[in-house]
């Protein structure tokens, strides 16, 4: 049997070869006009819909392919600066493994310098799913709701619109662009008809406009991009931007063959459909509330608020709990500069350990993980869909989640890791059994060790607020692709055969 190399052992073993195979790429500024906006750019436009498509794989049909991508041309946003006047309708391209094997059959990909993560997918019982862990109704053969299997999702077309005028205009100009392919190009429709808008990711702008479902703020703290593509911090763009590796900050790439031709200027793409139990949620909230009311000497109604902004490092209305202990400040609501060590909470006694936020971006507090101290940065550019309960109980909804990195492995995954199993950092004390995120986490984990199903709230006055376990499965995985934001270049590449 042949013995693989993990992608961390690649990872490392390209730290120190780096330097030969990233010569030839290397470039002081990142090159804006041939990188997907996506990645550089928030957008906020309050329209968006996330179309997913099958290519045919027959080679023949390839030149239906390519007429696919030549109609998109046009509304393909780059990175450049728009200037004064949003674009009405835009999009962006993203390829998994398996739809760049169809549209680039040069690149060989299944023998590709591509990470092995990408190349495998999400659903892999033996690589992403070590950290991802979906069971029961998200695990992997249930994902899309069963409409198409993992394997025959090739591209997501990310539309933005500026209203829904344009948004539907923007939907009519892609499903003609799939229509006019001879059914080479098929759209591929996820959720429920019955429980949303044709089956398609629909973004649902909730209010105030940057809310998610759980009625918390959401794209507050994001990585710092800069551009400096050479710097060594973890926030550094060339963190994110493939083919800007540097001797401080190497990233797996690919970095040789051809493949890496395609994959410069583009980015990973971890897509993933979250279903939120909102229902399941603010009910655990208020039964939890009536028992630690008396503790903590708080009304219920306030409980809730304080419980909830335990669960997630921050107050619904975004401010930080390690800023604002005692109750949510409008003047901290969108604060990102503050630390865990920096603010004096190493005990947890503001912001508990475990806390959503605290163990996806633990900051300052010290990570050790076989050694490494870094803490892995992606970029979030998601937002909610599905109506709220109040305008359709019987709606799907959730987070449509497009998490961005570099490596999906030592960024997306990692996380995911941590967020399913609290073992990254000496707060935890390895003598007990691990504890989890409580809001995010998938409760049953096919990881090794023992899983804590408490949720642990540490407090001053002595006894630490416990509340019992199993905690409920709040967020259930609906899907998950891996896809590359390749560059515009790649993308027309594509487009033209040439
Ligand atoms: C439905 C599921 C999720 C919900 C409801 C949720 C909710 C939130 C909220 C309310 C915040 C605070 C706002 C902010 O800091 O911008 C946040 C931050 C964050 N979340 Fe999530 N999240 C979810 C899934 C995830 C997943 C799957 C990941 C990672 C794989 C993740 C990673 C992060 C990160 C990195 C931050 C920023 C933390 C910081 O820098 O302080 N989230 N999330």
């Amino acid at each position: 049997m042949t013995a693989e190399l993990s992608d961390s052992a690649v990872f490392l073993l390209l730290k120190y070869n780096f330097m030969i195979s990233t010569q030839s790429f290397q470039t002081n500024t990142p090159e804006l006009h041939d990188i997907q906006g996506l990645i550089v750019n928030g957008y906020t436009h309050p329209c968006s819909v996330h179309m997913l498509f099958n290519f045919n794989k027959d080679l023949s049909n390839l030149p239906y392919i390519r007429s696919f991508f030549k109609d998109l041309l046009p509304y393909l946003q780059s990175a450049e600066d728009w200037g004064a006047l949003k674009p009405k309708m835009m999009l962006n391209i993203g390829l998994t493994a398996r739809g760049i094997a169809i549209v680039k059959p040069d690149l060989d990909v299944p023998n590709s310098n591509f990470s092995s993560t990408f190349k495998k997918g999400p659903w892999d019982p033996n690589n992403a799913q070590q950290s991802l862990g979906d069971y029961g109704d998200g695990d992997p053969s249930e994902w899309w709701n069963k409409q198409f299997a993992n394997e025959d999702l090739h591209c997501v077309v990310h539309a933005y619109a500026m209203n829904a005028m344009a948004q539907n205009k923007l939907v009519e100009i892609i499903t003609e662009a799939a229509s006019k392919t001879n059914g080479m190009v098929t759209e591929l429709k996820p959720l429920d008809p019955l429980k949303s808008n044709a089956g398609r990711l629909e973004q649902y702008l909730l209010s105030p406009a940057d809310y998610i479902h759980f009625n918390y703020r959401d794209s507050i703290d994001e990585p710092n991009l800069n551009d400096n593509p050479a710097g060594k911090d973890q926030q550094d763009l060339n963190n994110f931007l493939i083919g800007y590796s540097t001797a401080e900050n190497p990233i797996p790439g690919p970095l040789s063959g051809p493949e890496a031709k395609f994959a410069r200027n583009g980015c990973y793409n971890a897509f993933r459909i979250l279903y939120q139990d909102v229902e399941l949620f603010e009910s655990f909230l208020q039964e939890q509330s009536k028992l630690i009311a008396p503790q903590i000497k708080k009304t219920e109604e306030d409980t809730i608020e304080w419980l909830a902004a335990k669960m997630c490092g921050r107050w619904r209305n975004g401010s930080p709990l390690t800023l604002s202990p005692a109750q949510p400040e409008e003047s901290t609501s969108k604060s990102t500069d503050f630390g865990y060590l920096a603010n004096d909470d190493m005990k947890g006694l503001k912001c508990p350990f475990s806390a959503h936020t605290r163990v996806s971006n633990p900051r300052d507090e010290g990570v050790d993980v076989a050694g490494s101290d870094i803490v892995p940065r992606i970029i979030r550019r998601g937002m909610a869909y599905g109506a709220p309960v109040s305008v359709d109980p019987k709606a799907d909804r959730g987070l449509i989640g497009l998490f961005l990195c570099g490596d999906l492995s030592s960024q997306f995954e990692t996380l995911y890791g941590w967020i399913n199993m609290n073992n990254f950092s000496n707060v935890f004390d390895p003598a007990e059994n691990t504890p989890q995120d409580p809001l995010v986490a998938n409760r049953i984990n096919p990881l090794p060790g023992n899983v804590d199903p408490n949720f642990t709230i540490p407090m001053n006055y002595g006894t630490n607020i416990i509340i019992e376990g199993p905690l409920p499965q709040f967020v259930v995985t609906r899907g998950t692709a891996y896809f590359l934001l390749p560059s515009i270049s790649a993308l027309t590449e594509i487009a033209t055969g040439s």
